[in-house]
C-alpha cells in the first residue's frame, strides 16, 4: 500500500505516539480475533458471553475450560510481524506509549516495553473475593480455589462491566490527551472506554490513525482509515518511519 506521505511526516515530527491495540493485532499470530466466529469446540459460544462476571457466576469450570484453552492457544502463538514493528516504533520516537486490549502478552514477547494492559493477562490470576496472594493455587483444578481463603480463583482479565486496572486507564487517558499521532490498529471500537481514546486524542489535537482491513465506527473520526491487515501495514509504516528519519539526518 501507499502510504500518505503527510501521515510519515507527521509520525516523523512526532514527539509522542500513542498506539492502541486490539484482537486484530495478533489475528496473525493465529488468536482468534472477539468478534469473529469461534472454531471448533468453542464454535457454539459468543465469547462476549463467556467474559462476564455472570458467565462466571454461572458456571466458573465452564470459564475455566475456556481461558485454560486461550492460555494454551496463546502459549503456541508467536508475535507477528505486526507486534515487531511495534517494538521497533520505540526506538523511533521520542515516546511511545503502547496500550492494548489484548491480554495476550505478545507485544511484551516482541519486545514493547512497558506495555499498559487495558484488559489485564491472560496469564494472571485473581482471587474473586478479594485480593488475596494467589502464589501456589493448584490451577489444574476444575476451579482453581484461593490458597489463603478457600474462594474462587479467576483469572486476571478484565470482563465486560468491570473496572480497567489500577493505573492503566489513567496511564492511557494521559497518553492520549499529550499524544501527537494516535494509532488504532485492529480493534473494533465497540468496547468502552478504549474506544474513546481516540477521540480525547483527537481533542487535543492529535492525528488519528486507524489500520484495520474493516471499517469500523472510528473510521470516519479518523484523519486516515488504512485498510489493511496490521501485520503487513506496519512493519511497511515503521520502515517507511525509518527512512524519512535517516534522511533527515
Ligand atoms: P474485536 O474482535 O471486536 O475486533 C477485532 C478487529 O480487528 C475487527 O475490527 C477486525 O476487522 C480487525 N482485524 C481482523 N484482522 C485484522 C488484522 N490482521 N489486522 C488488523 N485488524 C484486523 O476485538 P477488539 O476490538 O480487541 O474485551 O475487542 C475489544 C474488547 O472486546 C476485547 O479486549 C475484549 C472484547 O470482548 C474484554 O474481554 C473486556
Amino acid at each position: 500500500m501507499s502510504l500518505p506521505d503527510a501521515l510519515v511526516d507527521a509520525l516523523a515530527s512526532a514527539r509522542h505516539v500513542l498506539a492502541l491495540t486490539g484482537s486484530g493485532a495478533s489475528a496473525e499470530s493465529g488468536v482468534p480475533t472477539f468478534r469473529e466466529a469461534q472454531t471448533g469446540l468453542w464454535s457454539q459460544y459468543e465469547p462476549t458471553q463467556l467474559a462476564t462476571p455472570e458467565a462466571f457466576a454461572q458456571d466458573p469450570a465452564l470459564i475455566w475450560r475456556w481461558y485454560r484453552w486461550r492460555r494454551e492457544l496463546v502459549q503456541a502463538a508467536e508475535p507477528n510481524p505486526g507486534h515487531v514493528a511495534l517494538a521497533r516504533l520505540h526506538s523511533l520516537v521520542d515516546t511511545m506509549t503502547l496500550v492494548t486490549q489484548n491480554v495476550d502478552g505478545l507485544h511484551q514477547r516482541a519486545g514493547s516495553p512497558d506495555v499498559v494492559e487495558y484488559h489485564g493477562n491472560l496469564f494472571a490470576n485473581r482471587c474473586h473475593e478479594g485480593s488475596c496472594d494467589t502464589n501456589g493455587a493448584d490451577l489444574e483444578a476444575e476451579v482453581p480455589a484461593c490458597p489463603q481463603c478457600g474462594g474462587r480463583l479467576r483469572p486476571g482479565v478484565v470482563w465486560f462491566g468491570e473496572a480497567i486496572p489500577d493505573g492503566a486507564r489513567e496511564r492511557a487517558d494521559a497518553a492520549a490527551a499529550d499524544c501527537d499521532v494516535f494509532l488504532s490498529i485492529g480493534t473494533s471500537s465497540l468496547v468502552w472506554p478504549a474506544a474513546g481514546l481516540a477521540d480525547i486524542a483527537s481533542t487535543h489535537g492529535a492525528v488519528v490513525v486507524e489500520i484495520n482491513p474493516d471499517a469500523t465506527p472510528q473510521t470516519s473520526r479518523s484523519h486516515y482509515s488504512l485498510r489493511a491487515r496490521a501485520g503487513e501495514l506496519l512493519p511497511e509504516l515503521v520502515d517507511s518511519l525509518a527512512r524519512r528519519k535517516r534522511s533527515d539526518t
